[in-house]
Order: C-alpha cells, then structure tokens, then sequence
C-alpha cells in the first residue's frame, strides 16, 4: 500500500520520500528513496524526514517486536531447546504524534481482524493522529484489492469499497491532501 501512495503522490505532483524496509517491489523513479532494514532505522529516518514533510502515512508492518539480543556471528545449533527473548521494538507512529507542535499531516494504519471501527477510533486518539486509515487484515493479506475506513480527527468517517490498491491510493491522496489544506487553513 505504501508503494501505490507514493506513485499516487507523485502523479498527483507531490515530492515524496519513501522510507522502506526490504520489500519485492522496485520504489517509484521520482521519489526519494530511504532503504532500511531494521525498526530503528525505521524510526531514525522516519523522525529525521518528518520536519520536512507536509504528511507523514505510516502504513508499514513493522514489526512489534526484535530479538533482546543480536549475536555478532552464527548460533550453533545444540541438542537443548533454544528460546529467542524478544522485546517490544519502538513505536514509530506513536512518537510522532507525541512530537510538540508538530506541523505535518500524521497518517496512521490500522489492520484489525475484529471491531474493526472500535480499534481503529482508540488508535486515533490514542496516537495522536490526524486520520487512521483501517482495514480488515484478513482482506488485504497478500492481495491487490483492499477496502478501507477512514476516521479523522475532526469526526469524519469515510468508507471506500473494495478496489485495487492503486485506485485506493488515489483516493487517499485526495484525502491527505484536502485534510493538510483544512488544517492548514485553520491555522493561519
Ligand atoms: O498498533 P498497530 O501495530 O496496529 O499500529 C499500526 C500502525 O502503527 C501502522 O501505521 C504502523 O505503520 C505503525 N507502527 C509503527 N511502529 C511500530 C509498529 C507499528 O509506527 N513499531
């Protein structure tokens, strides 16, 4: 999903920087690339762009959590059972919206398999975003059709119907885009 709002910035004439992890798809030629491979290098760089940014959409599956421990070489195998001691890696979505007087658009991504609304308005507030953009984990898995709900700050729901991706992404462009204006305008 990330790739297709990037290509839909871009064909809509914004600059975009796409932070991404490892993925199979190749980025978009105009945007300005950010390859990562870890959650905090996630952070780092997603904290590092925001500034910048008139929008911020993080819909990237990071992971939850990480290993405690990184080994600097091979683990040998033994004959004993073996446990990984995980840890909860940073929240990348929720820092940013604790960010004082942030100026940009904070875009976050919810995919739930159960009450789906209710989830996605106690994520709304409780990260401090503009809109949460949700979905039903379970349509999007692996798929080039998704369906989506989309709650805003201001108390706007929106509903798009089950659609490719790239015309989803069209649409969220438009939404991003109204929203960051609005927001914009009442600042001023
Ligand atoms: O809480 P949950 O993982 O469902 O939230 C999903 C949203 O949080 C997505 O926007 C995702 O990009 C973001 N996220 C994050 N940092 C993490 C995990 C998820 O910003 N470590």
């Amino acid at each position: 999903m990330g790739y297709a709002i990037a290509e839909a910035a871009l064909n809509g004439g914004h600059d975009v920087i796409l932070i991404s992890g490892p993925v199979n798809l190749a980025p978009p030629r105009d945007a300005k690339f950010v390859s990562v491979s870890t959650s905090d290098e996630m952070f780092a760089a997603a904290h590092r762009h925001a500034d910048e940014s008139d929008v911020c959409v993080l819909c990237a599956a990071v992971a939850d959590y990480k290993p405690a421990q990184v080994s600097p070489g091979k683990i040998k195998k033994g004959a004993v059972q073996f446990s990984l001691e995980l840890i909860p890696t940073r929240d990348i979505l929720d820092s940013l919206g604790r960010r004082q007087n942030r100026k940009f658009l904070l875009v976050g991504f919810a995919a739930e398999t159960d009450h789906l609304e209710a989830n996605a308005r106690n994520k709304l507030r409780e990260k401090n975003c503009d809109i949460i953009v949700a979905n039903d984990a379970r349509v999007a898995m692996e798929s080039d059709e998704n369906e989506l709900l989309i709650l805003s700050r201001d108390g706007e729901t929106r509903k798009i119907s089950r659609a490719p991706k790239e015309i989803l992404a069209r649409e969220l462009v438009k939404i991003f885009t109204n929203s960051q204006q609005k927001s914009l305008t009442k600042k001023m």
